[in-house]
């Protein structure tokens, strides 16, 4: 499979200024968020199509890619394309107000929903991995996931340690797309981070970037550097390291942690977690081998180097929390994959949702975002501005200057900030109208999978749920179907992602706003639906601040909770 995509282009960059391409805005929004997340410098590995999460890709070749463009480049507005896991599949008459994409990923029927059956199937090239946010086109890159990174640690620094990581020391593994925020957003709480990176030239990004302070490949001078200076000032060193060899060494030398968690892509073993004694290309190489000859000896000895080491791995974790250290999964998966490989007692570690940020969701609050289809960062800070005058909240504005201060651009302007039920529809309005009056130019609207009800997943987003109902898919499809049927301008569906294929089920969507009446419709309905449905999923799990929500904004719960 990835002889078809390997090497053949560097990337794509989104177009700029306000000159179409498509026929309409949200067909052009479409084009230039796909090629925004296969941008060199927002996707991990672009020529390979690969945009995050070990091997999310947006377009299942880059034949499929140019047909996408081809097709998004012809469609009127009153057609709607159809994707089926990364290959466009049909062009069909609809009408303004339906979608101009709709993106299904990944989908497998349940019982035969795991990794070796979608292997099988990727081979045959009949499908892809699309992530969440890869597969549905609105990745923006580190900075997307820095603010949930941020209020994940700022939840840990409440709980254990008065508010503040200060003086407290956090070990992790992974400077990927998501991983690579963790740096930023543990020193910028006061903590330090020692952060464990096998690949050379990923760390070499990050620091290059200013996700991280320090790159070292001495296990000394890591240790050194995390100890450096004022104790009190936050710091991020990366040590280039196997942290299935680095986290046994420290426990064995006794290097005492607050915090310790991680963010190889352990859902996907295989492509996403390097064993001992091989480089980040070798083991890439090998990955891809073992695809084309499963059940070889040499695929079945690197799965065994893989199980060996994240066995070694998860059982220096599990020291460490016997020592005191707060120890959790960063929705990697980790947990399973580890317990597959054999190692014991590895549901001791909770995951991050069900401890620190469930209670956030439960008010049906999530991460909204928005992109600038213009390229123009003045767009970015007039329409930053313009959201601080909706919503004006002190953790807003302080959000919004530690972005502007510190988060590196990627690709197009774009910005994450924390809404929910309200909040979501009167800002997308308020944007829209700039738009209108020409302010700034038309931008794409949007949020993450990671919603409270866009996502099922059992050891992850709905791990431990009030009432149980960790493993039931509905709310997520419900999402996709309700996005489509107010108008979004793409909706996606997507299995596996964050946790590995048969894992997870999500959805997510997007809307253009171009400053017309038709945008306005679009954004008055998706923005209130679509938050209104994660109160909704938390009232009927019985979440008592979702009840509160639901009642409060008039939310019908039809009578059933
Ligand atoms: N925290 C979140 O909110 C969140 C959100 C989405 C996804 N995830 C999950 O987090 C994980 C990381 O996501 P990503 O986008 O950063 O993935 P990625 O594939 O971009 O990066 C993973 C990184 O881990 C490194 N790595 C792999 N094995 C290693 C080893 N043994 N030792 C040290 N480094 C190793 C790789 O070189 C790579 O840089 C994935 O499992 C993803 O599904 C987390």
């Amino acid at each position: 499979m990835d002889a078809s995509v390997t090497g053949v282009r560097i990337g794509t960059r989104a177009p700029l200024g306000t000159e179409l391409s498509c026929p309409g805005w949200e067909q052009e929004g479409a084009l230039r968020c796909l090629m925004n997340t296969l941008d060199p410098a927002v996707a991990e590995d672009s020529s390979r199509l690969i945009v995050y999460g070990g091997r999310g890709r947006a377009a299942r070749s880059w034949e499929d890619y140019d047909r996408i463009v081809a097709a998004l480049r012809r469609l009127s507005d009153e057609q709607t394309l159809l994707v089926q896991s990364g290959r466009p599949v049909a062009v069909l008459p609809s009408h303004a107000d339906a979608p101009r994409v709709l993106i299904s990923t990944a989908m497998l029927v349940p019982a035969w929903s795991d990794e070796q059956e979608f292997a099988r199937l990727e081979t045959a090239g009949l499908t892809m991995f699309g992530q969440m946010t890869a597969a549905s086109w609105f990745y923006i890159g580190t900075q997307g996931i820095l603010g949930f990174t941020h209020e994940t640690f700022a939840a840990i620094a409440r709980r254990h340690f008065g508010g503040t990581l200060s003086g407290r020391r956090v070990l992790t593994a992974g400077l990927g797309g998501m991983g690579g925020a963790q740096g930023l957003a543990i020193a910028n709480l006061g903590g330090r981070a020692l952060i464990v990176e096998v690949d050379p030239e990923r760390a070499a990004r990050r620091a290059r970037d200013g996700w991280v302070d320090t790159v070292t490949s001495d296990y000394g001078e890591a240790l050194a550097a995390l100890d450096a200076g004022d104790s009190r000032r936050g710091r991020a060193v990366a040590l280039v390291a196997n942290i299935a060899e680095i986290a046994p060494r420290l426990v064995g030398d006794g290097v005492s942690f607050d915090v310790a968690t991680d963010q190889t892509a352990a859902h996907d073993p295989r492509h996403g977690y390097v064993p001992i004694g091989c480089t980040a290309d070798q083991a890439r190489a090998a990955a891809d081998a073992a695809d084309r000859e499963q059940g070889q000896a040499a695929a079945r000895a690197f799965d065994g180097a893989i199980r060996r080491s994240l066995v070694a791995h998860a059982e220096a974790l599990l020291a460490l929390r016997d020592r005191g250290t707060i120890v959790f999964e960063y929705g990697n998966g980790l947990r399973a994959q580890a317990a597959i490989a054999g190692a014991g007692r590895v549901e001791e570690i909770p995951g991050f949702v069900a401890e620190y940020v469930r209670p956030i969701l439960a008010r049906g609050v999530g991460a909204y975002r928005w992109i600038c289809l213009s390229g123009d960062p003045e767009d970015l800070r007039r329409t930053e501005d313009a959201a601080l005058d909706v919503i004006g909240t002190d953790s807003l504005a302080g959000w919004f200057s530690l972005a502007r201060a510190r988060v590196p651009r990627q690709g197009l302007p774009a910005r994450v900030c924390w809404l929910g039920l309200g909040e979501r529809e009167a800002v997308s309005a308020r944007l829209n109208e700039l738009v209108a009056r020409g302010d700034v130019g038309p931008l794409a609207l949007g949020r993450d999978h990671m919603d409270p009800h866009s996502v099922a997943s059992p050891s992850r987003e709905t791990e431990g749920m009030r009432d149980g109902s960790d493993a039931i898919a509905d709310w997520p499809i419900l999402s996709a179907l309700l996005s489509a049927a107010q108008g979004a301008s793409w909706v996606a569906v997507g299995n596996g992602g964050g946790v590995g294929i048969g894992r997870s089920i999500h959805s997510a969507m997007t809307v253009v706003a171009d400053g017309s009446e038709l945008a306005a419709r679009k954004i008055a309905r998706v923005f209130h639906s679509d938050p209104a449905l994660g109160v909704a999923r938390y009232a009927h799990a019985g979440y008592p601040e979702a009840l509160e929500e639901a009642s409060r904004s008039g939310v019908d719960l039809a009578g059933s909770a």
